[in-house]
């Protein structure tokens, strides 16, 4: 049955990579390009509407990305699927990056990311992080992702955590190349993310293992 599956999926070129109670992650080829569908139609009944307003948000951040390499480009998207394209690597958790080139060229594309106008918000994910092929950083998931025009208080704070986040990564596998400053940053955490690791982290961990099922890699801002 197994065996049938992988054959089917090979044949049509359709994998699924992940499935929650938000839907489906598939892996497609679409004009002989392979590509990555998010599809919120097999959500639960009652996070479909939570899961379309996530879809929008990456719509709305991948739209504002366009050309930026280490990033998926946004291929079309309706009301329930989004289309993306694939970029081929490794996450981290897996590739378990060490070259400096590697973490320098991470930072300068969340930089590129939030002169964009586009906070990540869910960097702290290993899954989310690739090592491409080429040894490159790349960002996906991007449906937390903020996008805006003005960069008020809110953005700027975002951003620091995108980066603090990012920092964090470093410090697990490249500890000696943090500098004085960068450090500074890993131990001031922003007000909000003071108050989420406090009161919403412990509700999330619950939520998000006990209740969707993710792994531990998935589930988190545990580093
Ligand atoms: N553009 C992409 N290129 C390569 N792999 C991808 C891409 N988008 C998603 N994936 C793979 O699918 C998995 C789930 O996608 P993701 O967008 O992170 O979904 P979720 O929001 O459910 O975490 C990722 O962890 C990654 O392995
Ligand atoms: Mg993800």
């Amino acid at each position: 049955m197994q065996d049938y599956q992988l054959l089917r999926n090979v044949l049509s070129k359709n994998e699924l990579l992940k499935r929650d109670l938000f839907g489906e992650i598939r892996k497609v080829t679409e004009g002989g390009e392979l590509a990555i569908m998010r599809d919120t139609r097999p959500a639960r009944w009652w996070l479909r509407r939570l899961a379309r307003a996530l879809l929008q948000r990456e719509a709305r951040a991948l739209a504002a990305l366009t050309d930026i390499d280490g990033v998926p480009q946004l291929m079309r998207s309706d009301h329930h699927t989004l289309l993306r394209t694939f970029i081929p690597g490794r996450p981290l958790f897996e590739y378990r990056p060490h070259s400096a080139v590697y973490f320098r060229d991470a930072a300068k594309l969340l930089r590129t990311i939030h002169r964009a106008g586009v906070t990540h918000n869910d960097l702290a994910k290993e899954p989310n992080v690739l090592v491409c092929d080429d040894s490159s950083p790349a960002f996906i998931d991007f449906q937390l992702a903020a996008t805006t025009s003005s960069r008020g208080r809110l953005f700027r704070a975002a951003a620091r955590e995108d980066i603090r986040h990012l920092l964090k990564h470093k410090r697990s596998y490249r500890p000696d190349l943090l500098t004085a400053r960068e450090r500074s940053i890993l131990d001031t955490p922003s007000p909000p993310a003071r108050a989420w690791m406090f009161f919403v982290k412990p509700v999330y961990l619950v939520v998000t293992r006990k209740l969707l099922g993710w792994s531990d890699r998935e589930g988190a801002a545990d580093r």
